[in-house]
Parts: structure tokens; C-alpha cells; sequence
């Protein structure tokens, strides 16, 4: 089969970002939510990214207009998805919600459509169970924004048909990005595992070093080559994502992250990040913002606890055989936008020290910290 049509379901940060690569790749897309304003705001980002990168040069203003006609918002799920090859659901992270969507597509769209799962947490094959075609089920993870990172994670789930795989790869490479195959559906998956963790672990920094949230995303910035802090990222990626995402991970998985309270405590406080105007920082609008980190405020905290959970988590995945050590690096690199590779920076600060300082917080905080072999062999 070849994919003509692409229907992504829920317009939110990373669903009008998916419409807008996948109409700028050629294809014909139907972008569907539950109101008619969720898609008014989708479209009017779209239109904005595009202008924005007709600004760069990197496309022309003409096709700016034919990429942003070639994108249908629509609420009718079943005009969105009747006469569609392929059909990316980014709705939010949350298991019932999901297993809603796919009961309703389940008797609405046809057999050979291909369902994928945007999905940032939860198992691929958890959630194939929930539809009438485990077969042709796969797992595309894009990450924030898409119109920029050029990563995108494939996982197949226990069922998915090797054909799927083949055409869903294509597809990701279609639209000019890099695909990274997930061999192991964990929780998290490649990236996910590595940078969620960060946010609790950057919160307990706060607490345990006494240090303010701008020497951290300092330090993480200008000491780790992170292109943003911990903090600044998360705001970015949005407390509701990340809040859900760790709530789905740690179910599954207890070693994956250490949760700090504070994370649900702004999710039900509606302390959003850029999208509600408030996260750990303050925002003008809702618009694309950078917070001012500087080398100065670097130089007063050492992100050792922070290179070291990242770290230990990386030596889970290769450990685990999740995935090689090169896609780990270009997962890292493309879906993270690190400069530096992590077993680098660890060598870069030294193994020891990093592994010292994970058997410290072991000693004072648990098992969660306990070095894997693959670290505590570095050299
Ligand atoms: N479309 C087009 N242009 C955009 C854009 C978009 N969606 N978003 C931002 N831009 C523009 C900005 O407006 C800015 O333009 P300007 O130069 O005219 O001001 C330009 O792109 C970027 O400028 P910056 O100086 O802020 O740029 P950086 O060099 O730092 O690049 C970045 C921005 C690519 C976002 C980089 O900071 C980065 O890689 N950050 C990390 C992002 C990341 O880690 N994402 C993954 C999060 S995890 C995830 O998504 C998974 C999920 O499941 C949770």
C-alpha cells in the first residue's frame, strides 16, 4: 500500500505539528479534534511555524499557502478518517481516553488503514489490544516541535506486521526526518526514558543543593551542552505531558523514574508551562519563548546528580538491548538536541566520580539510584 492521506487525531502541540511535516512532505491530511476552537488555534500555529520558516528561506512563501491548504481541520471523526491510509493519534497521554479513540475507530475505519500511536509513554502492544488490528498497530513518537527535531521513534509492538514497520519507516523518512527503531517496547521508550526522569530529578536538585531553578538549567545548558535546561524544557514540552507521561512510566515501571511530588501538585494547579502562561517560569503569551540562562549562573551548580540519572538510564537501554549505543547517541542528538554525547560527557567529568555520585544518592535515597553494570564499566 502507499500513503496517500494521513488523518491525525487531536491538534495539540505535537498533533498540528505531525499535520503540518506530513502536508509539507506532499501528503493530504485531515487534522481532526473534538472543537472546532482547538483546530482555529492548531491552524493559526500552523500558519505561524510556516511563516516562520518562509522567513528562514527554507521554504517559499507559495508553498507555504499550498502546505497550509493541503491540511482539513475537521470535528466529524468519520469524514476525518473514511478515506485515509494512515492515521496518527496524538490525543492526550491518558489509557482511557485512548482506549475511547480506538473503540470508536475500531467500527468506523476501514481494515487495511494503518493505526499509529504518537504516544510518548504508553506499551505499543498494550495499546494494539485495544483495536480490531494488532497487525497493523505501530508506534511513531514525534518529538517537540516537530517541525524541528528530526527524530522519530518506530516501535512495533509484539504483533506489528514486519510490512508495517517497513512502510511506517518510509514514511518517517519521507518527511525528511530520521527514524530510530525502538527494539523494545518499554516504557518511555529511547528518549522519553532519559529526559522525564530529568524533571523530577532537576526538582530534587532544588531541594537537596539549595540552588535556584535558573542555576540548574544554567549548568545543564553550558555544562551539559543541553540546547535548554531541564526546567525551560519542561515548561516547553508542557507539565501536563510530562506529568502524565511519568504517572503511565512509573505504573509500569518503578526503576524508570523517581517521582517528585510537585509535578502532579502543577498539573492540578494548571501551572502548564508556556501553554498556561505559568510553569516553573513566567511567560508572555503563549507564543515561542526562550528563558535567559547564562555561563555566569552555570558556574554556581555542578549537574553531576542530574549527567548521572540521564546516564544511568541510557545504560538501562543498552543494557536491556532497547536499542545500539549509535541510535541511543542519534536519538539523543536528534530528539534532544544534545551536542555532546552522554557517555562523553560522563568521560568528559569521569565515570567514577558519576558512579560515586550515584552510589551517594543510593545510600540517602534508594535503589531507584543503583548504578548499572554497563556505567559502573566505563572507562
Ligand atoms: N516552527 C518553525 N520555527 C520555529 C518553531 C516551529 N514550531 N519553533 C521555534 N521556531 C523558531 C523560533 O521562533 C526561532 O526563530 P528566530 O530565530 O526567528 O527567533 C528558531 O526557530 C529557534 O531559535 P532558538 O534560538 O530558540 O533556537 P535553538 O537553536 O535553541 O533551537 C530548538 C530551538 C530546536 C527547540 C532547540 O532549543 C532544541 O532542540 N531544544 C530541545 C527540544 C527537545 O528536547 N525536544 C524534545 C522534548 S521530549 C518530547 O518532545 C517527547 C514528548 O513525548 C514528551
Amino acid at each position: 500500500m502507499t500513503i496517500k492521506n494521513v488523518t491525525i487525531l487531536g491538534s495539540g502541540i505535537m498533533g498540528h505539528g505531525i499535520a503540518q511535516v506530513s502536508a509539507m512532505a506532499g501528503y493530504k491530511v485531515f487534522l481532526r479534534d473534538i472543537e472546532q476552537k482547538f483546530l482555529d488555534k492548531a491552524m493559526e500555529k500552523i500558519k505561524w511555524s510556516l511563516q516562520k520558516l518562509a522567513e528562514k528561506n527554507k521554504i517559499t512563501s507559495d508553498k507555504a499557502e499550498t502546505f497550509y491548504s493541503n491540511i482539513i481541520p475537521m470535528v466529524d471523526l468519520q469524514a476525518a478518517t473514511n478515506n485515509t491510509d494512515l492515521i496518527i493519534e496524538a490525543v492526550p497521554e491518558d489509557f482511557k481516553l485512548k482506549e475511547k479513540v480506538y473503540g470508536e475507530l475500531n467500527n468506523l475505519v476501514k481494515k487495511e488503514t494503518i493505526f499509529a500511536s504518537n504516544t510518548s509513554t504508553l506499551p505499543i502492544t498494550e495499546l494494539s489490544q485495544l483495536t480490531n488490528r494488532p497487525e497493523n498497530f505501530i508506534g511513531v513518537h514525534f518529538f517537540n516541535p516537530p517541525q524541528l527535531m528530526k527524530l522519530v521513534e518506530v516501535i512495533p509492538g509484539k504483533e506489528t506486521n514486519e510490512i508495517i514497520v517497513k512502510e511506517l519507516t518510509n514514511y518517517v523518512k519521507s518527511l525528511n526526518k530520521s527514524p530510530v527503531i525502538c527494539n523494545k517496547d518499554v516504557p518511555g521508550f529511547i528518549v522519553n526514558r532519559i529526559f522525564i526522569p530529568l524533571v523530577h530529578e532537576a526538582l530534587y536538585a532544588l531541594e537537596r543543593d539549595k540552588v535556584s531553578k535558573d542555576m540548574v538549567d544554567s549548568a545543564v545548558k553550558f555544562k551539559l551542552d543541553f540546547p535548554m535546561g531541564i526546567f525551560e524544557l519542561a515548561d516547553y514540552t508542557g507539565l501536563d505531558v510530562i506529568y502524565k507521561a511519568s504517572y503511565e512510566m512509573n505504573l509500569r515501571d518503578k526503576k524508570v523514574l523517581l517521582m517528585h511530588p510537585k509535578v502532579k501538585e502543577m498539573y492540578d494547579g494548571m501551572e502548564l508551562g508556556q501553554k498556561s502562561g505559568r510553569g516553573f517560569y513566567e511567560y508572555k503569551g503563549e507564543n515561542y519563548e526562550r528563558i535567559k540562562l547564562t555561563p555566569e549562573k552555570a558556574t554556581q551548580y555542578e549537574p553531576s546528580s542530574i549527567l548521572g540519572v540521564a546516564a544511568n538510564n541510557a545504560a538501562w537501554l543498552i543494557e536491556n538491548n532497547v536499542c545500539t549505543l549509535e541510535d541511543l547517541n542519534n536519538a539523543l542528538k536528534l530528539g534532544m538536541g544534545l551536542k555532546t554525547e552522554i557517555f562523553e560527557l560522563v568521560k568528559k567529568q569521569s565515570p567514577i566520580k558519576i558512579v560515586n555520585r550515584l552510589k551517594d544518592l543510593e545510600g540517602r535515597y534508594g535503589d531507584f539510584y543503583h548504578p548499572h553494570k554497563y556505567l559502573e564499566d566505563l572507562k
